[in-house]
């Protein structure tokens, strides 16, 4: 069961017009939302990042917060699993093909939920293989754009190299993966990139950053060069449907022992910590 534009629709049924401004142009925005039994994970934080990338589009958001969160809430009972994630887009609605934008069109607005899969454990133990690239996007990376073609083609390139993600560096220095934000571990300091228009403010970013705080991990926001990440003791990925998972290969070359380092061990238990106590409705 999906939401299309005001109804509650298998998806089977659910079509939009050719002339979407999403399908001709790329033209909207999205979010995705962890779901941990049946509670949106940060879904504040979610609707916070998705009313900037609409104001950076500008676009209209067509609900507020309220509406916003009865439709997931409404769409999370409707389909199965305790553990789902949601995926919702908005674009700029149906009109005659122009770049300009049109005037009084309606946006076009889709949510639907799928089962969430993370990593299994194994992977937390054993570790994960990336590549590095180009960072080739353009220079608006924290709007959340439904136009991604430059982000799946570098992600089929980690697919094509047995890896699991695609590390970017762009003028020598790290901005995140094609689908993930990336920490880096040097000398015990956890070290992340900082926020800015080439990388997406991640929601599990700040959440790493959050747990390092409580915790006492030592962390430091900064520009980490493509020497530092090559360099480094630890690197770990981060997304709403990767958690947190240790990078243990980079282009086929060890980072550190070759194993997943402590303080990723330290951060994945918090983090599975974390979750626990917000489906049992002690934090959110
Ligand atoms: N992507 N950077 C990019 C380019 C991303 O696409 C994502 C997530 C992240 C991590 O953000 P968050 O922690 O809020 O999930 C960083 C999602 C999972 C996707 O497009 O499927």
């Amino acid at each position: 069961m999906i939401y299309l534009n005001g109804s509650f629709i298998p998806i089977e049924d659910a079509y939009i017009s050719v002339l979407d401004r999403g399908f001709i142009f790329g033209d909207g925005v999205y979010e995705l939302i962890p779901v941990y039994s049946h509670i949106p994970f940060r879904l504040t934080q979610h609707l916070c990042r998705l009313q900037n990338s609409l104001d950076e589009i500008q676009l209209e958001n067509p609900y507020t917060d309220h509406e916003w969160t009865e439709l997931i809430e409404q769409i999370i009972t409707n389909n199965e699993g305790d553990d789902q994630y949601i995926y919702l887009h908005i674009t700029r609605g149906v009109a005659e093909r122009n770049h300009v934008f049109p005037k009084k069109v309606m946006p076009t607005v889709f949510i639907m939920s799928s089962p969430l899969l993370v990593p299994s454990k194994e992977l937390a133990i054993t570790g994960v293989s990336a590549i590095t690239a180009n960072d080739n996007r353009w220079l608006r990376c924290d709007i959340k754009a439904t136009s991604l073609l430059p982000n799946v083609l570098l992600r089929q390139k980690a697919v094509e190299s047995n890896a699991i993600e695609t590390v970017l560096l762009r003028d020598g220095f790290l901005t995140e993966g094609s689908a993930s934000n990336i920490f880096i571990v040097k000398d015990k300091l956890l070290l992340a990139p900082p926020k800015s228009n080439l990388t997406l403010p991640g929601i599990t970013y700040d959440v790493v950053l959050e747990l390092a705080e409580e915790y006492k991990i030592p962390h430091e926001i900064g520009d980490i060069s493509e020497n530092d990440l090559r360099s480094s003791d630890e690197i770990l990925l981060t997304s709403s449907t990767k958690e947190i998972m240790p990078i243990i290969l980079l282009d086929g070359i060890k980072i550190g022992s070759g194993k997943p380092g402590e303080v990723f061990k330290q951060l994945y238990k918090y983090y599975q910590d974390f979750k626990v106590a917000i489906m049992r409705g002690n934090l959110l």
